[in-house]
C-alpha cells in the first residue's frame, strides 16, 4: 500500500513536470512562429519586419507600463490599426485561443523583467 501510494506520487510529480515543460514550450513557440517577426524573438522589435512595422520594445519597462493586459489581449484579438485604419499588426483569434493569448501576454511581460 506504501509502496503503491509513493510510486503513485512520483509518478504525478512527473506527470506535472512534463506538463509545465510542455506549457513553457508552447508559449515560446507560438510566440516566435506568430509574434518573433516583428517583436523579436527577445521583443526588443529589432528585425526587418518590426522595423518596418515600428514595433516598441519590449523590454522597455516605460513602454510596458503604458498598454494593460486587456489591452494586449484587444490587440491579439482585433489588431492594431494606424490613424488612417492601415493595419499594423493583424487579429490572431484565427490562430490562439484564450488561453494561449494569456500565456503571450505573461511571456511579453518577462521580456522587461
Ligand atoms: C506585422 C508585425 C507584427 C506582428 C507579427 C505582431 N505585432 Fe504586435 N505590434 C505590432 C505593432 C506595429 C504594434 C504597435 C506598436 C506601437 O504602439 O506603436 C504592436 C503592438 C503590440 C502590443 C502592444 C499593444 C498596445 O496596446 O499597445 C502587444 C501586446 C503586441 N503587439 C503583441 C503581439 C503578439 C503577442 C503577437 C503575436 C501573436 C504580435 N504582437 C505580432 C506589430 C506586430
Amino acid at each position: 500500500m506504501t509502496f503503491l501510494t509513493k510510486s503513485t506520487l512520483v509518478l504525478l510529480a512527473a506527470l506535472g513536470t512534463t506538463a509545465i515543460a510542455l506549457r513553457a514550450a508552447d508559449v515560446t513557440e507560438n510566440f516566435e512562429a506568430n509574434c518573433a517577426s516583428c517583436h523579436g524573438k527577445d521583443g526588443k522589435g529589432e528585425t526587418k519586419a518590426g522595423r518596418k512595422a515600428k514595433v516598441k520594445d519590449f523590454t522597455d519597462k516605460a513602454y510596458q507600463a503604458k498598454f494593460s493586459d486587456a489591452d494586449a489581449m484587444k490587440a491579439m484579438k482585433e489588431g492594431m490599426k494606424d490613424e488612417a485604419g492601415k493595419e499594423r499588426m493583424k487579429s490572431y483569434t484565427d490562430k490562439l485561443n484564450e488561453e494561449e493569448m494569456k500565456a503571450l501576454v505573461a511571456q511579453i511581460r518577462s521580456f522587461a523583467k
